[in-house]
C-alpha cells in the first residue's frame, strides 16, 4: 500500500490533530500509534507485570486484547481494552509516562509492529507517532516531522487539558513534556528523531491551517 503519511514529533506538538485532520482531508484511515503504547501502559498498570521483567512485558504487549473503533462520519476514535472503552483513561500524565518507559524496550516495541502495520489499508493511512517514518513505515512516500518549541508544546498541552476539563500548571507540564522527549529522544530502540526523507515543519510561530496546507502540498507534489 502506497498512500501512507507519516506524522512524527515530540509530545504536545499537535501530531495528532495535523493527523486527523489530514486524514479527513484525504480520506484515509488513521492510526495513533500513541494510544497503542498508552493502552499498553493501562494493561501494565492493571496486570501488575513487573516493568524490569522484559519478557513478561513482550509476552503481554503480544496478546493483550486491544481494539479500535471510528465513529462514522467523523476521525474521532475510542479505544477498547477486552471490548471495554478506555479512551478517557489514556490522556493522563501517569499513562503517558509509563508508556514512554515501556516504549524504550526493544522487544516490547516489537510486540506492537505488526498491530501498527495492520492499519495500512485502502485508500491509505495517516499514521501519528515518533518513529512512523524511521521504522514503521519506513518505505512511506510521504513523511512528516513537527516540532515547536518547549513553551509552545506545554502551552498546548494545557489548553488540550482544560478542553478535556482537567487542570494543569504550565511549569509542571512544561517539565512532564522535556522529561519524556528526553527518553523518547534519547532511547537506543527507534529514538525520536526525523527521518532523512521527511519534510520537518517548526509549527511554533504558525496556525494548524499553515500547517496543513505545508502537508497537503508534500502529498500533492510527491504524487505528481
Ligand atoms: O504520542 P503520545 O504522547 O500518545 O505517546 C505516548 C508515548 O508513547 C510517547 O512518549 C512515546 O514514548 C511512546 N510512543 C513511541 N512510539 C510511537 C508512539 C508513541 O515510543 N510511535
Amino acid at each position: 500500500m502506497n498512500n501512507i503519511l507519516t506524522i512524527d514529533g515530540p509530545s504536545g506538538v499537535g501530531k495528532g490533530t495535523v493527523a486527523r485532520l489530514m486524514a479527513q482531508k484525504l480520506g484515509w484511515n488513521l492510526l495513533d500509534s500513541g494510544a497503542i503504547y498508552r493502552a499498553f501502559a493501562l494493561v501494565v498498570f492493571d496486570s501488575g507485570v513487573d516493568i524490569a521483567d522484559e519478557a513478561a512485558l513482550a509476552e503481554v504487549a503480544s496478546k493483550f486484547d486491544l481494539s479500535f473503533k471510528t465513529e462514522a462520519g467523523s476521525e474521532l476514535v475510542s479505544v477498547f481494552l477486552a471490548g471495554k472503552e478506555v479512551s478517557k483513561n489514556l490522556r493522563t500524565e501517569k499513562v503517558g509516562e509509563m508508556a514512554s518507559k515501556i516504549a524504550t524496550i526493544g522487544s516490547v516495541r516489537s510486540a506492537l509492529l505488526k498491530r501498527q502495520r495492520g492499519f495500512a489499508q485502502v485508500p491509505g493511512l495517516v499514521a501519528d507517532g515518533r518513529d512512523m517514518g524511521t521504522v514503521v513505515f519506513d518505505k512511506a512516500p510521504f513523511k512528516v516531522f513537527l516540532t515547536a518549541s518547549a513553551d509552545e508544546r506545554a502551552k498546548r498541552r494545557l489548553k488540550q487539558l482544560q478542553a478535556q476539563g482537567t487542570a494543569g500548571i504550565i511549569s509542571q507540564i512544561l517539565e512532564d513534556v522535556q522529561r519524556r522527549d528526553e527518553r523518547d529522544r534519547f532511547r537506543k530502540n527507534s529514538p525520536l528523531i526525523p527521518a532523512e526523507d521527511a519534510l520537518t515543519i517548526d509549527t511554533t510561530d504558525i496556525s494548524i491551517d499553515e500547517v496543513i496546507e505545508k502537508v497537503s502540498e508534500l502529498v500533492t507534489k510527491t504524487k505528481a
